[in-house]
């Protein structure tokens, strides 16, 4: 359509006289209209201008009809093409239909049947448009509904993560302390925003498998047994299991499982070492363990922020990766842990 709503036809003939009685008879009806000798002016009108429909005819000196029909379709399969023909051409029309075009009408022709036809090849192309476009507000509403959900999923969780936090005084807010100085550590090692948005995820998330061990283990003050032990340890394979439905991302899922690997090997679950260990997750193991160490818990008071930084600094290497360790020593000032005297005071 142009400016004024009007339809674009693109008329193409070698026959002057058909191509004037055809241009004649369409702009009677408020069609705009073009015309073309053949292939080559065709496409140089269809390259400078944007048509709704086209006449064309098939038997032309040069390229014939259906090669412009072809060229056409690539260039905008919108276009409502028309075939023009002679009663000998019956199939080849009938191929271009296939390829593409609308309709056909054949030579002599009647100019109310050429009009009509034209007019339903218009309606066709509306009904197709609109039924495109329906299918694609469609995707689009669908995917908009999956992300909102994916979103409440996570959020959910991350609120459940925190709740599962706060229901112990000694672990309050550690899941977003942890997130908090994640960021900081992966900002510092230059990480794009978002890999840091996964690193955030991951930190809200990393601890949620505790929601399937007993809150007699957890919140047991003593020594564990091996089998206490054993299950405490199987949050992080939890924990990526109940997100796994919802978060599609890998990465984010890699560094839940991984946060309790050592980068000398023999952590958990499945004993990585140095670069196995996904970036996300070496990063997650020394805030863990910094907020860790610097949060009171049932069996001991908290560390001085000094203590565990020389407990992360002894264990550069072994526990941690050690340019981790190093940038958290570097860019400790930015750290927005919390101060170890403002943490919620144990029952104790
Ligand atoms: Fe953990």
């Amino acid at each position: 359509m142009d400016g004024n709503g009007k339809t674009n036809l693109l008329i193409v003939d070698d026959e002057s006289t058909i191509r004037e009685v055809l241009k004649r008879t369409f702009e009677e009806r408020g069609f705009v209209c073009s015309t073309a000798t053949n292939y080559d002016e065709a496409l140089e009108k269809l390259e400078g201008d944007c048509f709704d429909a086209a006449m064309l005819d098939i038997m032309m000196p040069g390229r014939s009809g259906v090669e412009l029909l072809g060229a056409i379709m690539e260039h905008d399969r919108d276009v409502a093409v028309v075939m023009v023909t002679a009663v000998a051409d019956a199939q080849t029309a009938i191929n271009a239909m296939r390829l593409g075009a609308y309709d056909y009408v054949t030579k002599p022709f009647n100019l109310v049947e050429v009009v009509m036809s034209m007019e339903r090849a218009l309606e066709k192309r509306q009904l197709l448009v609109e039924n495109r476009n329906y299918q694609q507000r469609l995707e689009e509403t669908v995917k908009e509904r999956t992300d909102e959900l994916r979103e409440t999923f996570v959020g959910a969780m991350s609120s459940l993560a925190e709740a599962l936090d706060a229901k112990d005084p000694y672990t309050n807010g550690h899941s977003k302390r942890v997130t908090e100085i994640s960021v900081v550590l992966a900002t510092e090692l230059g990480l794009d925003e978002s890999q840091i948005e996964k690193i955030r995820m991951a930190g809200d998330l990393h601890d949620i498998g505790k929601i399937g061990i007993p809150e007699a283990i957890l919140n047991k003050r003593g020594k564990l047994s091996d089998e206490e032990f054993e299950c405490v340890k199987s949050h992080s394979e939890r924990g990526e299991k109940i997100i796994e439905p919802f978060i599609r991302d890998a990465t984010v899922r890699a560094i839940i499982r991984h946060h309790h690997e050592r980068f000398s090997g023999g952590g958990y679950p499945d004993g990585k070492a140095g670069e196995d260990i996904p970036l996300g997750s070496r990063i997650m193991a020394v805030a863990d363990a910094y907020d860790a160490m610097t949060s009171d818990r049932s069996y001991r008071k908290a560390m001085s922020p000094d203590n565990a930084k020389a407990q992360l600094m002894a264990n550069r290497g072994s526990q941690f990766d050690p340019e981790i360790v190093d940038i958290f020593i570097m860019v400790e000032n930015k750290i927005p842990f919390c101060p170890v005297s403002a943490r919620p005071k144990s029952k104790t």
